[in-house]
């Protein structure tokens, strides 16, 4: 790899992880913000991580200072001049990153790398600003950088190989697992995870269960390491909510992306979750968590209901050619701590009987929500697996 100099570009949550991650990885790194308080934040935050690792004994003394002083910060883009990529991690309104997107490419070498780190916009759109829009490229980190091994790699259409080849080159370098997906809304993670909320507030909304009970379920039964109310007030329900927005919108209205009021609601009150202090549950210090129903039949129920929604997504992403198969599983279990892949789970309990649940939900409501995918419901009919 020939790119000795990173940038990066918004120095807020995402931007500072994914320049300490390039800075751990040994390039010099400038981080970019137009807020010069972002900036001070960042450096302060740095200091304490490293302090941090220091005392735990993964990083030397030497290692500390000698990673510190490859990170410089600016409040010019000039100062991407001489880097081989830089990746923005700005706002995420296709406006602004139209207009910072030309501007970059005004400033930056023939042959740099211009990468955005988008959840939720068009990779090919902002590309479509560009003089050279075959040097853009979607690069999907996970938040906490440092710490989330998964990495979506999004070629938008106009992407040339060598600008793809070298992107997954250079973030496999950096120790992270990198899958590849199409350009399509929410790309693999954001799309195929959006059942694990919207199924639970439904479940919720139809008042089979409470919030607790729905999160003891998939936590007890599917083994996950947080229910869904639970990481959606870990996530912010304004943020949650919002990237189940923009999916729907982008996906034009299909119901399987359907947000929820319950949501929304809750977003509108100000009940972000932790960060606000309360969610669905109150975090209020001294307040008791609510006990779950601990009944196992309606907890099997709720998570035959939800996993069967989670495997037909995960089934639509494979039918629609979003990612491979290996990659599907491994952007769940890498990007957002599944307990297992989806389409493993699959396999393991059974196509015949996911089909046969989601058959069941399809003529119980007649809702397109809960159509069996097309290669789920060939797949069961051939009795194929995808381990056999
Ligand atoms: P943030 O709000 O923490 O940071 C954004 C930073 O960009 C701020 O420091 C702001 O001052 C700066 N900024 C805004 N406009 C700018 C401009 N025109 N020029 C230079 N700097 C500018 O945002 P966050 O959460 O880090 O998100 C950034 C991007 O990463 C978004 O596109 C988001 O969708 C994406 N993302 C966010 C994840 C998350 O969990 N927060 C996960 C993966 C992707």
């Amino acid at each position: 790899m020939n790119i000795s100099k990173v940038g990066v570009l918004g120095a807020g949550t995402m931007g500072a992880g994914i320049a300490q991650v390039a800075a751990q990885a040994g390039h010099r790194v400038v981080l970019v913000d137009v807020n010069k308080d972002a900036l001070e934040k960042a450096q302060n935050n740095f200091q304490t991580i490293f302090s941090r690792l220091v005392e735990k004994g993964k990083m030397t003394n030497e290692q500390m200072i000698e990673t510190s002083n490859k990170i410089s910060y600016s409040s010019s883009f000039d100062s991407f001049s001489s880097c081989g990529i830089v990746i923005e991690a700005i706002i995420e309104k296709i406006e602004v990153k139209h207009v910072v997107f030309a501007q970059l490419e005004k400033i930056v070498s023939d042959d740099c790398i211009l990468a955005s780190n988008t959840s939720s916009l068009s990779i090919a759109s902002i590309g479509s600003v560009l003089k050279c829009p075959n040097r853009i490229i979607g690069i999907h980190f996970f938040n906490p950088a440092p710490l989330m091994p998964l990495v979506e790699i999004i070629p938008a259409v106009q992407t040339s190989e060598a600008t793809l080849n070298y992107s997954k080159a250079l973030i496999d370098s950096w120790g992270k697992i990198t899958v590849l997906t199409k350009d399509t809304p929410g790309f693999i993670v954001n799309r195929v995870a959006r059942p694990f909320y919207g199924e639970a507030l439904r479940i919720y909304e139809e008042g089979i269960a409470d919030f607790a009970t729905i999160d003891w379920a998939m936590t007890s039964i599917g083994g996950f390491k947080m229910g869904p109310f639970t990481l959606m007030d870990y996530i912010g329900n304004d943020i949650n909510y919002a990237v189940t927005e923009s999916v729907f919108t982008a996906f034009y209205y299909d119901p399987r992306f359907k947000p929820s009021f319950t949501q929304k609601r809750h977003s509108e009150a100000g009940f972000y979750g932790r960060k606000s202090g309360r969610g669905y549950y109150d975090y209020t210090e001294g307040v008791e968590m609510p006990k779950p129903n601990e009944d196992l039949i309606v907890a099997q129920q709720i998570f035959d209901r939800i996993i069967a929604m989670l495997i037909n997504e995960a089934f639509d992403a494979l039918f629609m050619n979003v990612a491979t198969r290996e990659d599907i599983d491994l952007a769940m279990t890498k990007g957002v701590n599944y307990p297992k892949g989806l389409l493993q789970w699959a396999d393991d309990l059974g196509l015949d009987n996911v089909l046969s649940k989601l058959e069941d939900l399809f003529s119980e409501y007649g809702e397109d929500r809960y159509r069996p995918n097309p290669l789920l419901k060939r797949m069961a009919r051939e009795k194929h697996s995808f381990t056999v």
